[in-house]
């Protein structure tokens, strides 16, 4: 076998596996906001909370897709993050995950030549700049 393809199939390897792992954080962000959703003071934040759920359900299939698309098989998402049962605590934890996922996201698409995988992510990498706007409003107006 020659190097470059050994070198190639690390690389394909090693995408996939970044994948998968941002197929579980939209995974837990889903269950998590849901919880969210029902501890939300007013019924504006209530909705947009289902609004950003939405876009994460979007990532999730998207990202699934690709998956199964790179790797010929499905990723079975596991939830590794235990999202908070306090409103407050919940929407710090948010905004820092969603900080955090956007750099994660902007990596994935550094990575990869791929056009559509690198559009993919960085699309998501706004959604999620977005969220994280959103949850530092809820934290500062939280009475
Ligand atoms: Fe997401
Ligand atoms: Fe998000």
């Amino acid at each position: 076998m020659n190097h470059y393809y050994d070198l190639y199939q690390q690389r394909a390897k090693e995408l996939a596996a970044q994948i998968a792992k941002a197929i579980d954080g939209e995974y837990a962000a889903i269950h998590c906001y849901k919880k969210l959703e029902t501890l939300a003071p007013t019924k504006r934040e209530r909705q947009i909370i289902s609004e950003i759920r939405k876009d994460e359900i979007n990532h999730y299939n998207v990202f699934s897709s690709i998956y199964t698309q790179l790797t010929g098989h499905k990723h079975s998402a596991v939830i590794t993050e235990t999202c908070p049962n306090n409103y407050h605590s919940g929407i710090d934890f948010a905004f820092h995950d969603e900080q955090e996922t956007v750099d994660f996201y902007l990596t994935i698409a550094d990575s990869t030549s791929n056009d559509f995988i690198k559009e993919s992510f960085k699309r998501a990498a706004m959604d999620e700049q977005n969220h994280a706007v959103w949850f530092l409003y809820f934290l500062k107006t939280q009475r």
